[in-house]
């Protein structure tokens, strides 16, 4: 028997057997509670409209310039609304909460 027949024979019946799954399926809701203070709600007004707070939460503690350039790439590549008052809050927010000071790497 040819092999390769065989190999798209296996595909075949295994995706007919996956394609028999139909009941549905559950997420669980992850809610992400962002740290209370230092003007967190600019942040949920501005951080939260595209993406969870998890983005934030998965990047570890960052320094200062790496904040400063994640909101600067939230407003310029991604087309984030904010006034620069406002990006100064939430860089100085994500600093203490989600940060550290430092003035060189990430
Ligand atoms: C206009 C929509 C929008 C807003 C508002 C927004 N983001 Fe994002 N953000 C994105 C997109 C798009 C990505 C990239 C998603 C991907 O690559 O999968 C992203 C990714 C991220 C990441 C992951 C790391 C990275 O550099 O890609 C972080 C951290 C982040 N955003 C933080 C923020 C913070 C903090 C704010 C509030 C200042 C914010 N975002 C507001 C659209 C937005």
């Amino acid at each position: 028997m040819n092999i390769k027949l065989l190999i798209i024979g296996i595909l075949l019946s295994v995706t007919a057997l996956f394609g028999q799954v139909n009941k549905a399926i559950e997420m669980p809701y992850v809610e992400y509670p962002i740290e209370a203070g230092d003007h967190d709600e600019v942040v949920q007004q501005y951080c939260l409209t595209c993406h969870s707070f998890g983005y934030v939460l998965n990047q570890g503690k960052k320094s200062r310039p790496y904040w400063t350039g994640t909101v600067a790439k939230m407003v310029n590549e991604f087309k984030a609304s904010i006034s620069k008052e406002d990006q100064q809050v939430i860089i100085n927010y994500l600093v203490k909460h989600y940060g550290f000071e430092s003035t060189s790497g990430h």
